[in-house]
């Protein structure tokens, strides 16, 4: 859903099919990562907030869960290679030329934003 909604509004934005295509795949991401590992019953709702700039695309997905450091786990597991999950962060960093991180929520849990340029 999130993702259809970033394809519309890149097209709608002008944004190039190059950059469309690396924002469709951050988008898909970070909304499947907030939805597997930080949404349970009785809990809110992940959310999704896009925001088009001059040649840059911001994608920040808030979730409930308590901040992590997801950037040092990425790294970390940069050592154990070749696994077939566990590659969702290294393809974001990988297509935002690591323009991405997770920051605690004034409203509790955290935020995990990457920024697209072109
Ligand atoms: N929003 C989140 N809240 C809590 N933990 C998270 C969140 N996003 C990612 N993680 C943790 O970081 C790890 C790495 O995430 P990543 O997206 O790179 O891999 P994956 O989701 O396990 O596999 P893949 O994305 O390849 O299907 C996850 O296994 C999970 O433990
Ligand atoms: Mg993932």
């Amino acid at each position: 859903m999130a993702r259809y909604h970033a394809g519309r509004l890149a097209l709608e934005r002008g944004v190039p099919e190059e950059a469309r295509d690396r924002i469709a795949l951050v988008v898909s991401e970070l909304c499947t990562n907030a939805l597997r590992y930080a949404h349970a019953l009785g809990w809110p709702e992940p959310r999704c907030a896009l925001t088009v700039g001059v040649n840059r695309w911001l994608t920040e997905v808030w979730d409930p869960f308590p901040w992590q450091d997801l950037r040092a786990a990425v790294a970390h597991d940069k050592a154990g290679d070749e696994e077939e999950s566990g590659r969702g962060l290294a393809l974001v960093a990988h297509l935002t030329d690591n323009a991405w991180g997770v920051r605690p929520s004034t409203r509790g849990g955290k935020v995990v934003w990457a920024v697209v340029r072109w």
